[in-house]
């Protein structure tokens, strides 16, 4: 399938790698390629999955706890340049809120700058008072408990379900990746990436004191489009719960 696609994604509108100057053979070192034989260009044959010219864990092994070289095509090159950094990725404050177990940072920052987190609020007192007592569409979770997540860490730990949780090219399961939410490709303008086919949709809402409130909605989550090409999941848990809401900002970390 994805042979099939390629071409069609690297002239998509919204191809941030091709307009970052990559192409498609190379070291993986800035303004070259990704694909290649550890970080020379060949295209008959690779040490790396994918014809990648750095590793990329794919699938990652289901028990094994996060190593940068499981994503080292990725980080190694965005290392360069500060607005994608694993730090930025990964990164959460030691001791805020988003410091949980079970979505745990290899990298303590000053803060947390991924946009992929969560709030949840259960008990109605703790609303905040822009709100006006009123719950949000928004503030929901997962599990219905979870007060902060860190989306990133928690879907590439070993806590997640997606422990077995991806079906890398429907022929073999185990962790998730980058590119099992990413098109590193090239998409028609969907969030930062992500798949078209999840469907993420961005939303704001501004309350009458001036306050404002960020959150993106999966609006795809039904077992064919999550099974199937290109994010090819072995679980589909988003059909089980109720969480399908991701509200960022404000972050309260
Ligand atoms: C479960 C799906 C998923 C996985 C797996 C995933 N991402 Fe993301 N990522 C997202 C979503 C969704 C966003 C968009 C967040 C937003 O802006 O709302 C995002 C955003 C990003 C961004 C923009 C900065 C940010 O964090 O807000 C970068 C860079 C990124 N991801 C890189 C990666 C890399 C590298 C990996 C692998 C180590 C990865 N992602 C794994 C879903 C995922
Ligand atoms: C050879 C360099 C290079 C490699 C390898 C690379 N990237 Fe990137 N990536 C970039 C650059 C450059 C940007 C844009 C950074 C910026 O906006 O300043 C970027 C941005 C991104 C973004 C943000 C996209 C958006 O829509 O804003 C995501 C997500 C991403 N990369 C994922 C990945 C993943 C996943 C991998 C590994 C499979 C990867 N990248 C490998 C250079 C690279």
């Amino acid at each position: 399938m994805a042979g099939d696609k390629i071409a069609g994604y690297w002239s998509a509108a919204y191809t941030v790698h091709k307009n970052k100057g990559l192409t498609c053979a190379g070291s993986g070192a800035p303004n070259t390629g990704c694909h290649g034989n550890n970080q020379s260009i060949n295209m008959h044959g690779s040490i790396s999955k994918g014809l990648l010219t750095r590793n990329l864990e794919l699938p990652v092994t289901p028990s094994a706890p996060y190593e940068y070289s499981q994503y080292q095509l990725c980080f190694d090159c965005h290392d360069n340049y500060p607005a994608v950094t694993k730090e930025v990725v990964l990164g959460y404050k030691q001791g805020g809120h988003y410091d949980v177990y079970w979505a745990p940072t290899p990298y303590y920052t000053l803060g947390i700058q991924s946009m992929f987190r969560d709030r949840y609020i259960s008990d109605p007192n703790n609303y905040p008072a822009y709100w006006g007592g009123v719950n949000q569409s928004y503030n929901d979770s997962n599990w219905g408990y979870d007060p902060y997540t860190p989306l990133h860490n928690y879907h590439l730990s070993i806590y997640d379900f997606f422990n077995y949780g991806w079906n890398y090219r429907g022929v073999e399961t185990g962790r998730a990746s980058c590119v099992t939410c990413h098109n590193v490709h090239g998409t028609n303008g969907t969030v930062r990436s992500i798949y078209d086919e999840f469907g993420i949709i961005a939303f704001s809402k501004t309350f009458p004191g001036g306050e404002v409130d960020l959150y993106k909605k999966l609006t795809k989550y039904d077992n064919l489009t999550l099974k199937s090409y290109p994010i090819n999941c072995n679980y589909n848990c988003h059909d089980m719960v109720p969480g399908t809401s991701y509200w960022y900002a404000p972050p309260d970390e």
